[in-house]
């Protein structure tokens, strides 16, 4: 059962390694989704979320990185919405650690509309510039 999918034509944003770890973070969320339709025990969706937020931490990281690395001009207003993100999710996943249930429910919910939306409209954004950089596309000779 999945909540969400990624298909090429709505979500790649170009880069074989971004693409990756965008699928991996959709497949997270559908985790978390059975994880919470299946009523699993709270260390279990405890695990699901650190898991989820410990993933997109490191993705915002790559992200931002590349954008500095390659003069990405977006860069700046980009992290304030990944911080503004992190943030959020933090104080979700905190509020369930002390006990609200329904805290991991709201998460998936955030989650699952700002990841699709952020795709589409912000990380699809910066496809152009990555692969103009250099010859043959900086990305493209490592990644
Ligand atoms: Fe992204
Ligand atoms: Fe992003």
């Amino acid at each position: 059962m999945s909540i969400i999918k990624w298909n090429k034509k709505s979500y790649s944003v170009e880069v074989q390694e971004l693409d990756d770890q965008h699928q991996v973070l959709f497949n997270q969320i559908n985790d978390l989704y059975e994880a919470l339709e299946g009523q699993d025990s709270d260390n279990t969706l405890d695990e699901l979320i650190a898991r989820l937020l410990s993933t997109l931490r490191i993705h915002f990281a790559v992200e931002e990185s590349l954008m500095r690395i390659l003069g990405y001009e977006g860069y700046a207003p980009h992290k304030v919405i990944h911080d503004q993100c992190m943030g959020h999710l933090r104080q979700l996943e905190e509020r369930f650690r002390q006990g609200d249930r329904e805290a991991a429910t709201e998460l998936l919910q955030y989650i699952h509309a700002w990841l699709e939306g952020h795709i589409r409209e912000h990380d699809r954004a910066y496809s152009e510039h990555f692969l103009s950089q250099g010859p043959g596309g900086l990305l493209k000779r490592f990644w």
